[in-house]
């Protein structure tokens, strides 16, 4: 009798591995959705990106696929994950519908040693999501171990995971000429995202959207909240005009370097997101620099409205901006071999970073890509996929993403949540939208 072998497993206990093997001692055709999904749809990215009905209809081909192998007498791996009883129960009774026997294999090991082949998986994604700690923990709520009555082979891979080397004492300054394992410039490396940081006004400078949020906010009055406020560049100038300033942002390597400012004082400061913030406390909320493309699900983006939405007093302003999906902008970021840019800055304590930025992918209104960085002391020009690096030099590279919405569901998304939009502007000099420069300034009534 033909078998249907589905492997079930929770994230970095081994699946892809076990399958491998599986495929090579058996012979059978090993089919993976997250295979497929990424050759067909993006190069990777974080796992938040994946597109529900995109992977839907991807399944569907799958299922069509590996239910006609096995009615002419092919074994296949379904190395799908199955993490739902109802897709077990789906491909058992499919296998059954076509007269194949199925063997269910249970893999599982301790969480910090699947966390641990996550984190190295993550430094050279390949053909894999990159997830981060967040979405590790975030996905269990997915997740549905076996039910008693589902008859399992279990696999514990926990023993088979390569022992992680031992963790190395912080180096007194840079390691010599080593190079890093992959990592992200996001907050969980606090060293390399505050010289991240440090280069981020020097790269920012004064531009005609502050001055349009400045402005704007003046003429509320009030009490101000900037949301993702960074370095706190805006922040501080709207302390200055004289207004009542909270500035609230996650990252504490770019709240360092605002309070280092002067002027800081001024600025009530909150480590955080917008639901750390207190209900109908402002009369204006800005978000500025497109911070609204980083809530990259539909469900982050509502979350962070409602939040927007509560936190402001009734009829209180949102102003934001997000670049529009109509004028393409990955097209342009997309030629020239997906080159985006290239720098190099001077940091304030005199190392040298350079930086190339490389646009990896357009996918269903997200935008992929990729920095790497080279910090060293400034002898020689690093370029990023240099493999000699000189000594003292620090290397990373990391994917980031941003997501574009239309219009209609910018103004959809706002109503739902309870806003009122007042004016959808093309750019900051108030253009009409589709006539400016290819962003959306919003100006919504709480
Ligand atoms: C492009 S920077 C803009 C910073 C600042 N608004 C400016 O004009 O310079 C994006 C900011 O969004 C912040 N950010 C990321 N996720 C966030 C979240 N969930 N809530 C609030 N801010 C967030 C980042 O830490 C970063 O400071």
């Amino acid at each position: 009798m033909t078998v249907v072998h589905l492997i079930h497993g929770y994230l970095g206990v081994g699946k892809t591995t076990f399958a491998k093997q599986l495929e090579a001692d058996t012979g059978a055709v090993r089919l993976s959705a997250d295979e497929w999904y990424l050759r067909l749809y993006t190069d990777g990215g974080p796992a938040e990106a994946l597109d529900d009905p995109l992977a839907a209809r991807l399944n569907g081909q799958l299922e069509e696929l590996w239910t006609t192998l096995v009615r002419r007498g092919v074994e296949v791996i379904l190395d799908f994950g199955l993490w739902r009883r109802a897709d077990r129960d789906r491909a058992r009774d499919l296998a059954a519908a076509v007269g194949a026997a199925v063997r269910l294999y249970r893999l599982h090991c301790t969480e910090a040693v699947a966390r641990e082949r996550v984190r190295r998986r993550n430094a050279d994604p390949g053909e894999s999501w990159y997830l981060s700690d967040a979405a590790f923990d975030h996905l269990k709520a997915k997740y549905e171990p076996l039910g008693a009555d589902e008859t399992a082979t279990d696999i514990d891979t926990t023993d088979t995971a390569p022992t992680p080397p031992p963790a190395a004492a912080p180096p007194a300054r840079y390691p010599k000429g080593r190079r890093r394992p992959l990592t992200t410039l996001d907050i969980s490396d606090p060293e390399l995202d505050a010289r991240f940081a440090a280069g981020y006004d020097g790269q920012n400078q004064w531009r005609v959207d502050d001055e349009f949020f400045l402005a704007l906010a003046k003429l509320e009055a009030g009490r101000v909240v900037d949301v993702g406020c960074g370095t706190g560049r805006l922040t501080i100038m709207l302390a200055n005009a004289g207004l009542d300033v909270t500035g609230v942002d996650p990252n504490p390597a770019f709240l360092n370097i605002a309070y280092a400012k002067p002027g800081t004082d001024r600025v009530a400061w909150i480590r955080g997101t917008a639901a750390d913030l207190p209900d109908q406390a402002f009369d204006t909320a800005l978000m500025t620099s497109h911070v609204a493309q980083v809530f990259l699900t539909n469900a982050d983006w509502a979350d962070v409205l409602s939040d927007l939405k509560r936190c402001l007093r009734p009829g209180g302003l949102l102003a934001f901006d997000t670049r529009d999906p109509a004028d393409k902008a990955w097209e342009r970021w997309a030629s020239d071999h997906g080159y985006v840019g290239e720098e190099r800055v001077v940091l304030p304590d005199g190392l040298v970073r350079d930086t190339t930025t490389t646009f990896v992918s357009y996918t269903d209104g997200v935008a992929m890509f990729e920095t790497s960085a080279v910090l060293s002391d400034g002898t020689a020009h690093h370029r990023p996929e240099d493999q000699d690096l000189s000594p003292g030099t620090l290397w990373s590279r990391a994917r980031w993403a941003y997501r574009f919405r239309r219009p209609e569901l910018v103004k959809r998304s706002l109503e739902h949540a309870g806003f009122q939009v007042e004016n959808m502007f093309g750019g900051w000099q108030q253009e009409p939208l589709g006539h400016g420069v290819g962003e959306i300034v919003v100006l919504a009534r709480a």
